[in-house]
C-alpha cells in the first residue's frame, strides 16, 4: 500500500481524503491525526472542515478542481 495520501473530488460533494493525515493549527500544533474522512467544499456542513451529509442535493460541482 502507498504512503501517498490521495484527495479526490467527488461529483456534488466533499474532498474525500484517503490515507492518514495531521491536522494542525495555525502553530503547527498537531489538533488531530485522522484518516479516511471528508473534507466539506460545499460550506453548508456544520463540523467544518468536515463533510456532514448536508451537500446532499444542495451543492454541485464537477469531480475536477476550481470548482
Ligand atoms: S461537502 Fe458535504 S457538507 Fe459540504
Amino acid at each position: 500500500m502507498s504512503d501517498k495520501v490521495q484527495l479526490r473530488f467527488k461529483e456534488n460533494g466533499p474532498i474525500r481524503v484517503s490515507g492518514s493525515v495531521d491536522i494542525v493549527d495555525a502553530q503547527g500544533k498537531v489538533i488531530e491525526s485522522k484518516s479516511d474522512f471528508s473534507l466539506c467544499r460545499c460550506g453548508l456542513s456544520k463540523t467544518k472542515p468536515f463533510c456532514d451529509g448536508s451537500h446532499n442535493g444542495n451543492f454541485e460541482a464537477s469531480e475536477g478542481l476550481g470548482n
